[in-house]
């Protein structure tokens, strides 16, 4: 029992995929077990998260150094944790939201505090000689996600040159994660084609997705992902569905509450972007829509809510930020049926489980989902197959910090063997489900 004390935790700065400052911990226990835990970072962020916290010294890193949140849990987390038994991560969980005191973990720092947090997961995984996934989900973690997989990447994660975010595929004709994961590296390099065949300058964005320098307007990004998935030799709608990020909270201005898409110097009233989303439905295979609409724009979630929920998932990441008391007023009024789960909004791991299973019982699909700034930590994915979420969204197919997580899920789907589980095109059944 001894062996599972912790002994000493060591924070360091390290860097995230965009080069930024962020934390790392080492937890370290009387065996000698070691667990690391390594905070990421969103670029798109809703108002509504638990704050990162910063230096905010001009002179370094331009303001983004973590060292105070890490001096917090030097001098303030750690000697509260000495000698706790390590597989108790719920009692550690409650000491670090406690001792930060406050509704957003502002005192301390949601990245010091998930860090701690993570690395005591791993520590307890690891001192019990089990994978995360099993340690964290016992012996009914076995359903390995269905990705959803950035292809080509805009917003916040690519300088603005596109205004929707994210334009993702979901394979769904595939009966195993590997088969699924596949198919996507296919229209990955099937859309890659389709950019140098029409001369069109290519970047990488931030998430490994195909970045679109001289696109004209926000279909275009569309029309060249179905293109590409027929390169790719597949069935649009019937091989490989469509999911759209629209991160619209980045572009929609409240003090006119108008949605304003740059590229196209076009401006929409709540009703016509509602009226735009169920063009977009109607006209390319979208199953998946999230945050559709602006976090503060209740009403046109309502609206869209109306007219597409249920028939497609509609997932709200701005609008519920990994929060129960935001799914909640969700899941009372009927917005939404899908809920996107960043550990980093709300800032534990005992929190983001609770989060899941409200989510969950409540009749709405949880997507597992990773943030722009990320790491070599492979923590999410272990989480989405430990509560069997059924979904994992990590960005794209290309780029270390995002492959970590998907070679992750090859491994496990391995383990799990004839256990394994997938959903593939049950998706369907799943989002018809959340109507009740
Ligand atoms: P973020 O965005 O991590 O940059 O906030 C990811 C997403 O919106 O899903
Ligand atoms: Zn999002």
């Amino acid at each position: 029992m001894k062996g599972n004390i912790i002994k000493s935790i060591i924070a360091r700065q390290v860097y995230d995929s965009r080069s930024n400052p962020t934390v790392e911990v080492d937890m370290l226990l009387e065996d000698g077990t070691v667990g690391r835990g390594i905070a990421p970072s969103g670029a798109s962020k809703g108002r509504f998260e638990a704050l990162e916290l910063r230096d905010g010294d001009k002179d370094r890193l331009n303001g983004k150094s973590v060292f105070k949140a890490i001096s917090n849990i030097k001098n303030i987390i750690a000697p509260h944790l000495y000698g706790m038994d390590v597989n108790d991560q719920k009692s550690i969980d409650r000491i670090l939201i406690s001792i930060d005191g406050t509704e957003n973990k502002s005192k301390l720092g949601a990245n010091a505090i998930l860090a701690v947090s993570m690395a005591v997961a791993w520590a307890g995984a690891n001192v019990n000689r089990m994978p995360l996934f099993q340690y964290l989900g016992g012996d009914s973690a076995r359903l390995v996600p269905t990705p959803m997989i950035q292809i080509i990447g805009g917003g916040a994660h690519a300088n603005q040159a596109i205004d929707l975010q994210d334009f993702l595929v979901i394979p769904i004709n595939s009966t195993t994660f590997s088969e699924g994961y596949e198919m996507v590296v296919n229209v990955y390099h099937g859309t890659k084609k389709i950019f140098n065949e029409l001369g069109k300058p290519l970047g990488i964005a931030d998430e490994g997705g195909l970045w679109p320098t001289d696109f004209v307007s926000n279909e275009e990004g569309l029309e060249l992902l179905m293109r590409g998935i027929e390169a790719a030799g597949y069935v649009p709608g019937d091989d490989i569905a469509i999911a759209l990020d629209i991160a619209s909270s980045e572009f929609y201005h409240p003090e006119i509450k108008k949605y304003v898409f740059n590229l196209e110097n076009r401006l929409f009233t709540s009703e016509e972007f509602v009226e735009y989303l169920c063009d977009i439905q109607k006209k390319y295979p979208v199953i998946s829509i999230e945050d559709g609409m602006a976090e503060e724009d209740w009403e046109g979630h309502q609206q869209l809510s109306e007219r597409l929920n249920h028939k497609v998932q509609l997932i709200g990441d701005d609008l519920f930020t990994t929060n129960i008391k935001r799914i909640e007023k969700g899941v009372k009024s009927g917005i939404s049926n899908a809920v996107l789960i960043k550990m980093n909004q709300i800032g534990t791991l005992t929190e983001t489980l609770e989060v899941i299973k409200y989510t969950q019982e409540s009749g709405y699909l949880p997507v597992i989902s990773a943030r722009s700034g990320e790491t070599e930590d492979t923590t999410i994915t272990h989480l989405a197959v430990a509560t069997n979420a059924g979904q994992l969204k990590v960005g794209s197919v290309a780029r270390t910090d995002r492959t970590v997580k998907w070679n992750e899920a090859i491994r496990i789907e391995e383990k799990l063997g004839q256990k394994a589980e997938y959903l593939g095109k049950h998706i369907f059944d799943q989002i018809k489900k959340t109507e009740k």
